[in-house]
């Protein structure tokens, strides 16, 4: 069975953006590379609250125009769209600063830190009619149009089991160990949450067990969903152990597998039921590679504004709501606190 192709937008024929980055930090300089690389969207200011950083960012990017507060930045008339790149708790303040200032927004994940705020930013975008778009950029990779498309099609029939993870060692990484600032399970466990959500939607059943520090913040967690169908999702996540980073969705009639780590572009490989079934591959060979995905939904949410849009048909606003939602109930469960 030949696979579909990726419905993705030629990043030349999209209509450029003019771009500022709020928090311009460790993702928001992989964002601004691959940006620069491959599209033609342009990033013409740059703000930070940090002293110093902005300047920095905005010569080693080749940015015309630095701030040191976010207000002087959602201000400029040639500022079409806003990139929030700053820690999780911060993501709400900052959209909406951009939102009354007449910007589209796209915010890091995991999109705010509660239900609460994001509600907050969706029906304000709403009302002053801008896009506004979590920054889940694995929905926006080819391969996963591929496998969006199969789903479409009822190759694999009605999905009934999801199963990833995102375990990596990140003992390293401060941000998420930072009380306020996210932990594995936001920070890392936003992944296979929405992976979970976009094949299975919303469970009727959360069972998730796993490690919290006295801090607060948990390391590990293993969740299993069910949903109203019977399907499930179950997947395990860790800021301390590593492993693949798998993913797969399966039905009746077969399985989609995504080539680890799913995160990244790779490919994906659809086959039959049974074991050892044969292996149709999809492989991405753009040559974007690693965090380089992150144009993809750059790109996508300028053909959205071009088209009017004010919300991805590929992560909704109730799409987003509903993987807080999930994060805050597994929080919950774990008796974890992290912000
Ligand atoms: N899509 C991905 O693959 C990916 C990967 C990594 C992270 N992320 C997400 O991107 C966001 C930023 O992560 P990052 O790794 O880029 O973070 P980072 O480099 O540590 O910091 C980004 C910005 O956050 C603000 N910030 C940093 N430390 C702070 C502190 N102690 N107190 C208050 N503000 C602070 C700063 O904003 P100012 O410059 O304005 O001071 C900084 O420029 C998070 O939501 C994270 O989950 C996404």
């Amino acid at each position: 069975m030949a696979l579909p192709s990726p419905r993705v937008p030629d990043p030349t024929s999209v209509p450029p953006l003019r771009w500022g980055i709020l928090g311009p930090g460790a993702i928001a300089a992989s964002w601004a590379s691959t940006v620069l690389k491959n599209s033609t969207q342009r990033i013409v200011a740059v703000a930070s609250q940090t002293p110093g950083r902005a300047e920095e960012f905005a010569r080693r990017f080749d940015v015309a125009a630095w701030h040191t507060r976010y207000e002087d930045l959602v201000a400029r008339e040639d500022v079409d769209a806003v990139y929030v790149a700053n820690q999780p708790n911060d993501h709400a303040q900052a959209a909406l600063l951009a939102l009354e200032a007449g910007k589209h927004v796209l915010v890091e994940k995991p999109f705010t830190k509660d239900v609460a705020e994001a509600e907050r930013v969706f029906a304000r975008a709403h009302e002053v009619g801008r896009l506004v778009m979590e920054a889940m950029w694995t929905r926006y990779l080819p391969q996963t149009d591929v496998a969006r498309q199969l789903v479409e099609s009822g190759a694999i029939g009605e999905p009934y089991l999801a199963l990833s993870s995102f375990c990596e060692d990140n003992r390293s990484q401060e941000r998420m160990w930072r009380k306020g600032h996210g932990s594995p399970l936001w920070d890392m466990g936003i992944y296979p949450i929405a992976f979970s959500q976009m094949f299975l939607g919303e469970p009727v059943e959360v069972a998730s067990t796993g490690r919290v520090l006295d801090s607060g913040i948990d390391t590990d967690s293993t969740t299993t969903l069910t949903y109203a169908t019977g399907a499930r999702a179950v997947f395990a996540v860790s800021g301390i152990a590593s492993s693949p980073l798998e993913a797969a969705v399966s039905g009746p009639e077969g399985v989609i597998r995504f080539e680890a780590p799913f995160i990244f572009p790779t490919a994906v490989g659809f086959d039959g039921p049974g074991l050892g079934a044969p292996t149709e591959w999809w492989r991405d060979e753009s040559g974007i590679t690693r965090h380089e995905g992150l144009v993809y939904q750059v790109i996508a949410f300028a053909d959205y504004v071009s088209r009017g849009l004010l919300e991805s048909p590929w992560q909704s606003h109730e799409d987003s709501l509903a993987c807080l939602r999930l994060a805050t109930e597994i929080t919950r469960q774990l008796g974890a606190d992290p912000y």
